[in-house]
């Protein structure tokens, strides 16, 4: 008996906000398809989630809505649950990282680990916001990558191009708190010294070995994992520090760690430990068979992850000694919505439950879609026109037809009665006979090469094969004259519908459990995937029962509705007229800035500038020179004798040569027209706006 164990992981979403499509397509629908595979093989597997309950993400997300992190981390952690349930993501167990089993798991973990001198304790200069009382780890401050140059890169990573960064490394950082740059503060943490890894991370991710033993083929990795991991390694690891000064978050288990938690990156990953722990008890399993010995460990993620998946967790595992490393890091890139990147915050997205809500009827065309447009190697893209098109054109009339030909006949010309297959048949037909035997093989080499899309390509292309063996046999005709083919040529379709019946179950469970039904065949999902490649399947004298619509087609209107909503989303932002509130400023900023109202003496073009008026502003303490970029709104001659307001104390700065002294504060529209701001009574130059 094969006793090896699988231990599946998908990242842990953070509970900080629903989940969307581009998730789903890049992390989730990959991993419970490769999952449900494994188990047909009957291989037995552990497949763990769970929130990610801590950190930055859920403490700012807390600060945002005005509310707790405890509060933010219930709400998500209940629709996200609901939402992957639904959705028939079929984790054995989603957990959370506040539970207690976790809170302890890791705990221990990192107890273990410095006991052994795993870490450094060190004292350094971190950043800190002397108004907010606080050190500034990971999303708290942000500033611009110095790898790729994003402005909107955060203190631990940058989304953009991946890199894991320390806080110090950002240029121009800013605190997400005040807003203002921050200042340096002595403080102590505990690091992990990364660089002293670099040899066996190198030899491990490159070939596979590890102390001198294959642990797993290199060949099998993504190029996009292995190149991230080694211009990481090239470019010289680090020592990272694994402590934050924040009180929210698993407490440092070590005396005088008061106010300090570990860093969220050291305690997710041990959640899928604690997962695997917590399924273990009430599976009654032994949850260390499936991290130890030669269990197989398999990440499923995004490529913002990879670092932490193929580099830092694999060192902590190293160094715990007990756990095996991750055989495979299958890492997704992203997937876009229409045109533009999914974003939260401007409500860009398809979310999973809202899918679910509006369209119950759909889930397995969706994972259809997803699954063919699946970020495996680059970016993708998802639209509703496509989504439409697939579902039609491919589902619908290649899978949907075949199947209903195939019932449709059998029930006409033989009662729904599965006629039998002669020798003459299974010569005749050889060729499709071999082409059903050989897929069953050839989709398990690509989905354990991760290559779902190939794989689902592949079943798709049985229902095309037989939808050309109806084209060219034409049993409609032959039945006439040439009854006893017809027999063999249904049978042959029928062992192609039950085949697909089975190889299609990673993919759309409910579809192919309907296929079963329509067949009258493989109930209770008894059959593995070894069964499926023979012509025997379905025996001769079977009934079958009759044909049902497999795939309802999708309407234009539903194309339009949903890119309508998308539509509106992004305009209900558009009709609060003008761009979000800015950052905060205090008090003591605000005063600094010296506005007061001047009179316009005189107005004159700026020569070779369309847009520039050289004004003379009288402004009660001198008379001075003001460069305005009005001139398409207002001729110099209009603007003479207007009162308005003027920032005095603006630097001075030459425009087109002549130097301009303030600054004269203009209103402008959505539409971009432009008026001055002015007292609403006569009023005298010189007098102050505060
Ligand atoms: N919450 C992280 C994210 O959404 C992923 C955590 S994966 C784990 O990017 F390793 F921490 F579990
Ligand atoms: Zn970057």
């Amino acid at each position: 008996m094969n006793n090896k164990k699988y231990t599946v992981t998908a990242a842990l979403p953070y509970a900080n906000g629903p989940l969307h499509l581009g998730h789903v397509a890049g992390v989730y629908l990959p991993a419970d398809i490769f999952v449900r595979f494994l188990r047909m093989k009957g291989e037995d597997v552990a497949f763990v989630c769970a929130s990610d309950e801590h950190g930055a993400a859920i403490t700012l997300r807390a600060k945002k809505e005005g509310t707790s992190p405890q509060a933010i981390v219930d709400k998500y952690h209940t629709i996200n649950k609901k939402a992957f349930e639904d959705f028939q993501i079929g984790f054995d167990i989603y957990s959370r990282t506040s539970n207690a089993i976790h809170h302890q798991t890791a705990s221990d973990y990192f107890k273990k680990l410095n006991d052994k001198g795993s870490f450094i304790k060190k004292t350094t200069e971190q950043y800190y916001d002397p108004e907010f009382n606080q050190f500034l780890a990971d999303r708290y401050i942000t500033g611009t990558c110095p790898k790729c140059q994003n402005e909107g890169a955060y203190g631990d990573q940058c989304e953009k191009c991946g890199s894991a960064l320390s806080p110090t490394e950002l240029i121009n950082p800013a605190s997400n708190l005040s807003g203002k740059t921050p200042v340096l503060k002595e403080t102590s943490h505990w690091f992990l010294p990364m660089d002293q890894h670099e040899t066996w991370l190198r030899e491990w991710i490159q070939n596979g070995t590890l102390n001198g033993e294959q642990q797993h083929d290199p060949k099998t990795w993504r190029n996009q994992v292995v190149g991230q991991c080694m211009s990481w390694i090239d470019g010289g690891l680090q020592p990272r520090a694994m402590t934050r000064d924040l009180d929210w978050g698993v407490k440092v288990p070590v005396e005088g760690a008061d106010g300090k938690v570990l860093y969220v990156w050291l305690d997710a990953p041990i959640g899928y430990i604690s997962a695997t722990k917590e399924w273990a008890e009430t599976a009654g399993k032994n949850w260390e068979d499936y991290w130890t010995g030669d269990a197989e460990l398999i990440h499923f993620i995004g490529k913002d992850n990879i670092v932490f998946h193929a580099i830092i967790f694999p060192i902590l595992l190293k160094e715990h000694g007990d756990y095996v490393l991750p055989t495979n890091v299958p890492a997704y890139e992203f997937l876009n919505l229409e045109g533009d990147k999914f974003s939260t915050s401007r409500n860009w997205a398809v979310w999973l439950h809202e899918f679910i809500a509006n369209h119950p009827d759909k889930i397995d065309e969706l994972k259809y879609v997803l699954t063919s447009i699946a970020p495996e190697s680059k970016d993708a893209e998802f639209t509703w026109k496509e989504f439409k098109d697939r579902v039609n054109n491919e589902l619908a009339d290649i899978l949907g037809n075949f199947m209903n030909r195939a019932v449709v006949l059998t029930h006409k010309y033989y009662d729904g009665i599965v006629p039998p297959l002669s020798e003459d048949g299974k010569k005749e037909y050889a060729g499709y006979i071999e082409a059903i035997a050989e897929m069953p093989g050839n989709m398990e080499r690509n989905i354990r090469a991760y290559k779902l899309r190939q794989a689902q390509a592949d079943v798709m292309d049985l229902a095309r094969l037989g939808n050309k063996f109806f084209a060219e046999t034409e049993p409609w005709k032959l039945f006439k004259t040439e009854p006893e083919k017809v027999k063999d040529i249904l049978n042959i379709t029928l062992q192609i519908a039950a085949n697909i019946s089975i190889l299609l179950r990673p993919f759309l469970p409910k579809k192919a459990e309907k296929i079963g039904q329509i067949l009258n065949f493989n109930t209770n999902n008894a059959l593995t995937w070894d069964q499926a490649g023979g012509i025997a399947l379905l025996q001769s004298g079977h009934q079958i029962n009759k044909s049902e619509i497999l795939v309802q087609k999708i309407d234009d209107s539903l194309v339009e509705d949903e890119v309508a909503r998308l539509e509106a989303s992004k305009s209900a932002r558009a009709e609060q007229n003008g761009p979000p509130q800015k950052d905060t400023v205090n008090f003591d900023d605000f005063v600094k800035m010296d506005i007061r109202v001047g009179e316009i003496l005189e107005a004159e073009k700026v020569p070779k500038a369309d847009k520039l008026l050289k004004l003379t502003v009288d402004t009660g303490i001198d008379k001075r020179t003001v460069v305005s970029g009005i001139a398409e709104h207002y001729q110099p001659e209009d603007v003479i004798g207007k009162k308005v307001s003027i920032l005095m104390n603006l630097a001075p700065r030459k425009i087109r040569g002549v130097e301009s002294h303030g600054m004269i504060l203009m209103a402008e529209d959505s539409e971009g027209k432009l008026c001055f701001v002015s007292p609403e009574k006569p009023f005298n130059a010189g007098g102050e706006i505060r």
